[in-house]
């Protein structure tokens, strides 16, 4: 019988888990006791499901090893950070490597989630391998399968997006069992049979995404050294076929900022140092300090003293409709504002902690910073005067 563990229970693994159990016995398994305890009482602190998802009669949790290891199916979904020097960090990798390690058995299936640089799965197998004395594709089967879900979207989720499957062994056994599972968990599966490309698939899907806005941050600086407007320029361009249109802002989270330096570490390792995958990187690392300046500017020419300077900072998670803030540069833009001006005020919906922002508080601020682009901050907008809109990003300039 089938029995699945998912390793690592953030906002890949839990989803995949929630949608495993309609069919099989699950066990989440994660090694944070805070994490386990409140998935255990019903609670999801990243706020993406209900006690009812939570509760489900298959889905077990633990942070016990002795609760994983008569399973035969292993899901790995363990973070894949980077390092303050932005090399890749793979400790949560090698981690879940000798847990494995110690309750790998003959028959046994491992799917890899994470984001990794071509190879990574490779090597874990090699090490696993090493340590198990059991080998890959004879006595048991490793697969990549990455990662595409993108939080806060309604439209695109794990039931309609396509998801890449690499297996490189020739089990027929195994193959139908991958099938029907993961089958489960999206409606059509991509296959391939070459891993190191399913790995360097998911890298470049981010870094395109990556580059892109990076384009389009620079495009409006440059319009802003020029004193041009942003949206009209788009909007002229937009007219020919083959433009593409793209919203420039502030990266953040868990996959942009970070990937592209995956690929661009191990393509550095083979003796190519990218130049165009950086420069995006670059160009938006560089959005916040852009921001600082944009705004202080903004409030300098207004000419009111500092000490009656009141600003409000609207859209604080790295994207609208999200509640994460990994790696979320608003964040440290609020942190500038509030050093540098004692009324500074952070507003996001999404944000559990945030402080409220009613109709009668609009008036108390001088200014409000707009770092996100939606619907509630497009109605707060509406509702102010233009001297006090602070929109780096001609969000909501018309
Ligand atoms: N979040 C996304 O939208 C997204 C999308 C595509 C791909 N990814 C990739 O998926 C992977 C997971 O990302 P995430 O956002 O779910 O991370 P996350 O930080 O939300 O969750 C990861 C979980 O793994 C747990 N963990 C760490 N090491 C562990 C170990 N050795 N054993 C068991 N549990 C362990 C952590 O405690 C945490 O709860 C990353 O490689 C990420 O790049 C994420």
């Amino acid at each position: 019988m089938l029995k699945i563990c998912v390793i690592g229970l953030g906002y890949v693994g839990l989803p995949i888990c929630i949608k495993l159990a309609k069919n099989y016995k699950i066990v989440g398994f994660d090694i944070n006791s805070e994490r386990i305890n409140s998935l255990k009482k019903g609670i999801d602190l990243n706020d993406e499901f209900k006690k009812k998802d939570l509760k489900k009669k298959n889905l077990f949790f633990s942070k016990n090893i002795q609760d994983i290891n008569n399973c035969n199916f292993y899901i790995i979904c363990v973070p894949t950070p980077i390092t303050n020097s932005k090399q890749p960090d793979l400790k949560y990798i090698n981690k879940s490597l000798l847990l494995l390690s110690k309750i790998l058995k003959k028959g046994d299936i491992l799917v890899l989630e994470s984001t990794v640089y071509p190879g990574v799965t490779g090597e874990f197998i090699n090490k696993l391998e090493k340590k198990t004395k059991l080998v890959n594709n004879r006595d048991f089967s490793t697969c990549y399968s990455p990662e595409r879900i993108n939080p806060g979207d309604k439209e695109r989720n794990l039931n309609n997006i396509n998801k890449v499957l690499a297996y490189e062994g020739n089990n027929k056994k195994v193959k139908i069992l991958l099938k029907s599972v993961y089958k489960k968990i999206c409606k059509k599966l991509i296959l391939s049979k070459n891993i190191r490309e399913a790995e360097t698939a998911k890298g470049i899907e981010n870094i395109q995404r990556d580059l892109n806005i990076a384009l389009f941050n620079e495009i409006l600086i440059i319009c802003n050294k020029l004193k041009l407007n942003f949206n009209e320029v788009v909007r002229l361009a937009s007219t020919k076929w083959n433009f593409l249109n793209f919203a420039p802002g502030l990266v953040g989270g868990h996959c942009l900022p970070v990937d592209p330096y995956y690929l661009t570490y191990i393509a550095k390792k083979r003796g190519y140092k990218p130049k165009v995958t950086l420069s995006g990187r670059h160009v938006n690392n560089y959005m916040k300090k852009y921001v600082i300046d944009f705004a202080n500017f903004f409030i300098q020419k207004s000419r009111i003293k500092k000490n009656k300077i009141k600003i409000c900072v609207v859209g604080l998670t790295y994207k609208y409709g999200v509640a994460d803030i990994r790696n979320s540069q608003k964040i440290q833009i609020l942190k500038y504002f509030r050093k540098k001006f004692k009324f500074t005020k952070g507003f996001d919906p999404f944000l559990k902690s945030s402080d409220k922002l009613d109709n009668n508080e609009l008036k108390k601020y001088n200014f409000f910073i707009f770092l996100s682009k939606g619907e509630k901050f497009e109605n707060i907008a509406n509702l102010l005067s233009k001297k006090k809109i602070i929109d780096p990003f001609f969000y909501y300039s018309k």
